[in-house]
C-alpha cells in the first residue's frame, strides 16, 4: 500500500492544487491527512470540496484549528492573529463543510495496522513535537513504531533507537528515508498551506508501506495568488505576507 500524506492545508487552495497536480501520476492507494484543513487562508470550502472530491479511499483526522472553526474548542489559547482567520473561516463555511470538519475523528488514529497519525503528537493532539524531548515524551507513552504527525508544519523526522534519539528536520526539495526495523519513528510531511522552514513551497510525502519507504517533496505554486486572495478577504495580511517567506 502506498499512501499520500497531507498535513496542515489551512485553507489555501493554491498550494493544495499544486500538490495534487504533482501527485497525479504518482502511484498511490490512500489519502491520509493530518489536520488542519482550514485556518489561515481565504479558501476553506474550497479546501474541503477538493479533498472530499477526491476519489481515493481517505483516512482523514482533526487539528486544533479544525476544532475551533467548527465550535469544538473556544480558541481562547490562540493568538489573536489565528482566532481572527478562525472566526472569519467559520463564518465562510458552508454547513455541510462545518459538518464535514465537526465528524473528523481525533487523533491517534491507527491505519490499516501499519502506522498512527495524529495531529499535534501521539499523546495530546494539541502538543507540539519540535525537540527531541517532546518527541521523547511521546515514545515512552506510545507503542507505534512509526507515527505520521503534523501541527508543527517542519518536515523532520524524530527516530528512537537502542543509541537515543536523531532528530532530522528535512531541508530543501525531495528526500526518501527507508525505515529500518527495531527503531521507531515520529514523522511530520510538513505543510501544505503554511510552511514554517522558509522554504515556502508546499511540503508533503508519500508512504510505501511495503517497501518502508518514506518520499518528502517540495511543490513550488503560486504563494503571491494565496496572498492577495488573503488580503482581499480581509483576513490578517501577516497571513498572506508569511506565504511568500514560508515563516
Ligand atoms: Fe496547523
Amino acid at each position: 500500500m502506498r499512501y499520500l500524506i497531507l498535513s496542515d492545508i489551512h485553507s489555501n487552495d493554491e498550494a493544495l492544487s499544486a500538490v495534487l497536480a504533482r501527485v497525479r501520476r504518482k502511484k498511490y492507494d490512500r489519502v491520509v491527512i493530518l489536520g488542519d484543513f482550514v485556518g489561515y487562508g481565504a479558501n476553506p470550502n474550497q479546501v474541503i470540496e477538493r479533498i472530499r472530491a477526491m476519489r481515493r479511499a481517505r483516512i482523514a483526522i482533526r487539528g486544533n484549528h479544525d476544532k475551533v472553526v467548527c465550535g469544538l474548542d473556544s480558541g481562547d489559547l490562540f493568538n489573536p492573529v489565528a482566532l481572527k482567520a478562525a472566526r472569519w473561516t467559520a463564518e465562510k463555511l458552508t454547513p455541510r463543510n462545518r459538518k464535514f470538519l465537526a465528524a473528523l475523528p481525533i487523533g491517534p488514529l491507527a491505519v490499516d495496522g501499519l502506522f498512527v497519525i495524529c495531529h499535534g503528537s501521539p499523546r495530546d493532539e494539541d502538543a507540539y513535537i519540535f525537540s527531541d524531548y517532546d518527541a521523547y515524551r511521546n515514545f515512552r507513552e506510545s507503542d507505534a513504531s512509526v507515527c505520521f504527525f503534523g501541527h508543527s508544519h517542519i518536515p523532520s523526522v524524530f527516530t528512537l533507537d537502542p543509541r537515543g534519539i536523531q532528530v532530522d528536520v528535512v531541508a530543501g526539495g525531495k528526500f526518501s528515508l527507508k525505515l529500518e526495523r527495531g527503531r521507531r519513528y515520529l514523522i511530520n510531511p510538513g505543510s501544505i498551506g503554511q510552511p514554517r522552514d522558509r522554504n515556502p513551497a508546499a511540503s508533503y510525502a508519500l508512504y510505501d508501506a511495503g517497501r518502508r519507504v518514506v518520499h518528502f517533496d517540495r511543490v513550488p505554486y503560486d504563494a503571491g495568488k494565496a496572498r492577495d486572495k488573503i488580503h482581499r478577504a480581509g483576513l490578517p495580511e501577516i497571513l498572506g505576507d508569511r506565504l511568500l517567506v514560508g515563516a
